[in-house]
Order: C-alpha cells, then structure tokens, then sequence
C-alpha cells in the first residue's frame, strides 16, 4: 500500500460515498474510516466495498483526544479526509453542545494529531477538511458565495462549523500544516439520513403522511449529487492547493416548495399515482427559527483551477435518488423506527 488514508465520518451520507470511490478509485491505498456509529452512522451505507482489502474501519468518536492519538500512531496516516460532523440544523437549534463538541474540539484533535505525527516531515502529506456554504450566512434574492466571503454563520449547526474551518486556517498559518477546506451546498442522493428534506419527503410521500415545509417554502437551497460531490473531493484531496479554499456547487438553485412539487411530480409516476395525488400532502408548519432565506454558491475557482464541475443535471439525478429510495425499503425501514419516531415526534408535533 503506498498511502494510507484516515477518512473520517465515513458511516454517513457523504462519507460513504467518498469511501467508496476511494476504495474502488484507489487499490494501492489504505483507506481507514473512522466513524463514531451515532444516529447518522450506518455501517449498511458500505456493504458493497467493506470486504475489499484496502478497507479497514474503526468504531472511535474524534472527541476523545488520547483515542485519536493513539489511532495516529497505530496507522501513520499520510492523509485525512475529514467529514464526521454532527450536520443537522435542526438538531443544533435544539442542542447546540454536541455541535460544538463534535465539529469545533473534534476538529482540533484530528489537527494536534496530524500535526504532532508530521512535524518532523509533512511533505506529501495534507489534512482536507470538508466544509458547508452555510459558514458565509444568508442570501437575499441575488450573489452568490465566492472563496472571499466574509463568514456569517447564523445557526449552531453553520457557526460550529465555521469555528472549525477557521482553526483549520490557523493550523496552516501557525504550524505550517498542509490543510485544505470546501465549502460545499446542499447534498441529495443515495443514503441521506432522513431528517433532511429530500428523503425525509420521500419517506413521508410513501407512506401517504403530511410533508412538512417550513414557512412559506420561498428559502432556496442549490443542489448537489452526493457523487459529483465526491468526486469533487477526490480531485481537491489530490490536486487542491496546500492553505486553499475551494467553493463547491451544483449551479441548481431551487425554492423549497418548488423542488418538493417536482418530488411530488416524480413519486406520482414512480408509485402510479395520479398526477397531483401527492402534492396534497404539502403541509406548510412553523418555520425553523432564524431561517437562512437562501444559499448560492460559485463554484467557478474549482472549474478553473481543477476543472471540476456538475456531471449530473437534477431532472436525472432526483429521479436516481428517488429509484434508489423506492427499491432500498429494508435500508429506510430500519432507520424510521425506534429512535426516529421519538425524533420525529419531538421536531414536528408542536409546528
Ligand atoms: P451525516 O450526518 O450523514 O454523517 C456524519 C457522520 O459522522 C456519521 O457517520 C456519524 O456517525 C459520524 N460522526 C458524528 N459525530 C462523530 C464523532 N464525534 N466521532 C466520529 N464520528 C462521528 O453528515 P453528512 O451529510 O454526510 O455530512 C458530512 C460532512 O459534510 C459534514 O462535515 C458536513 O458538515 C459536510 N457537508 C454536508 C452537506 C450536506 O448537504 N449534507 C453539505 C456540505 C457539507
Ligand atoms: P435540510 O435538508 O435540513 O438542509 P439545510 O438546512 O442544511 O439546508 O433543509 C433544506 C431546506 O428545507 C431548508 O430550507 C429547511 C427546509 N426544510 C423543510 O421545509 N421541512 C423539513 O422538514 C426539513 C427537514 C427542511
């Protein structure tokens, strides 16, 4: 094995989707998925690639500092990949700790671990911290996020994570670490957990209960295939610019109500129903407090630099994620009891 690769939050949405393509992408490393296994963690995300040889997992919690250390000594990691995050803005509103616990302290132990097992020598070696658009705060009805934005995060959820993108900065700055950052809008596809919109919408048109929006449904949101997303982070792990900041997009920006009209759209025909049998179940609830109106990113610097952009146009891939929601009942079943419907109850009974 010529590299070996601490990926971390690899259990999730997002990481195991760039676990798999590192696997496939890449034999000759060794990719270590370090994921803590909470509600959002799901080992079945990775069955098709968990028996292949440069795959290893390890069940840790990146809070626990002697843990993360001794894990640095035990595989001397050339590179990290770093996704776990506690990722749910609701969840932040309601307990704001375990986001700072997770993204801001468990940022900076994976930094002191880097650091310490490189000082003597960091060449070829690179910390890539995977980030959020929602750092830069909130846009009215035109702009779009560039690299150059000035930070205002506005949720637990954003703010914890823009603590942890700026102490990923300081650790280039101070320590001469070789880090890069993305800032990436909105994720759908395969193996979202369902408290975001999309599969949560999915699950509930299914089973023919009310889908929840908040407001008025005017907030815009781009999107992103979670494998153009990958793919984006294969290329900026390899190619990126050591203290750089890329933007990550999907140059698709969508009103809520107007992308869950074209979900409707799309369950109809996939379930045989009736065109507009399930958009009735559009039910307008409380809105989330302190809402960020609308979220945009410029993407053109990784187009530029690293000719990155969008494969995937979202007519096809919300009619993939949703083939794909529909034939994995067993994967969405499992999720939706026990500990989600005391979620649910609680996030959706008083709105
Ligand atoms: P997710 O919630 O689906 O997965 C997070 C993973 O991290 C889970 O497997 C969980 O078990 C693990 N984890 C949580 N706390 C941990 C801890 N203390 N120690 C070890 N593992 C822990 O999240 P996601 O949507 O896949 O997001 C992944 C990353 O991408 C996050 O950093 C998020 O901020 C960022 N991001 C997400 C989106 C999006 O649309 N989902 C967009 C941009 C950026
Ligand atoms: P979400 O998937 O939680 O992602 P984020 O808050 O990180 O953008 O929400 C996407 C948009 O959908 C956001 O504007 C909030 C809204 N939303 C609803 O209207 N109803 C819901 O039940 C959820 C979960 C989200």
């Amino acid at each position: 094995m010529n590299k070996t690769i601490l990926i971390t939050g690899g259990a999730g949405f997002i990481g195991s989707h760039v676990v798999r393509l590192m696997v496939r992408n890449y034999p000759d490393y060794r990719i270590v998925n370090l994921d803590a296994l909470t509600y959002a963690g799901n080992l079945e995300n990775l069955k098709d690639i968990d028996s292949k040889d440069n795959y290893l997992f390890e069940k840790g919690d990146i809070t626990d500092a002697p843990f993360i250390n001794q894990l640095f000594k035990k595989y001397r990691f050339d590179g990290v990949i770093h996704l776990a995050a506690e990722s749910h803005v609701d969840r932040s509103i309601a307990d704001p700790l375990a986001f700072i616990q997770t993204n801001i302290i468990g940022t900076v132990n994976l930094l002191n671990a880097a650091r310490d097992s490189w000082k003597d020598d960091m060449v070829g070696k690179r910390f890539y911290h995977i980030s959020t658009d929602e750092v830069y705060g909130s846009l009215g009805e035109t702009g779009f996020f560039i690299e150059e934005t000035a930070y205002d995060p506005r949720s637990p959820y954003s703010s914890s994570k823009a603590s942890s993108d700026h102490l990923v900065r300081a650790y280039h700055h101070t320590y001469n670490m070789p880090v890069v950052i993305s800032n990436c809008s909105n994720n759908y596809g395969p193996n979202q957990f369902p408290e975001k919109l999309i599969p949560l919408s999915i699950n509930n048109i299914k089973h023919n209960k009310p889908i929840p929006i908040y407001g008025k449904g005017e907030n815009v949101r781009d999107w992103l295939y979670v494998e153009d997303h990958a793919r984006a982070i294969d290329i900026i792990f390899h190619e990126g610019k050591n203290g750089e900041t890329y933007n990550i997009g999907g140059n698709n920006e969508w009103q809520n109500i107007q992308l869950i009209k074209k979900l409707c759209e799309v369950m109809d025909q996939k379930l045989g129903r009736v065109k507009g049998t399930s958009e009735k179940l559009i039910t307008y609830v409380t809105d989330r407090a302190g809402h960020d109106m609308r979220y945009a990113i410029d993407s053109s610097k990784l187009k530029r630099d690293l000719g990155w952009e969008p494969s995937l146009q979202f007519e096809e891939g919300i009619v993939k994620t949703v083939d794909w929601y529909l034939e994995n009942e067993d994967w969405m079943n499992r999720i939706v009891t026990g500990e989600y419907e005391k979620y649910y109850q609680n996030q959706y009974q008083h709105r």
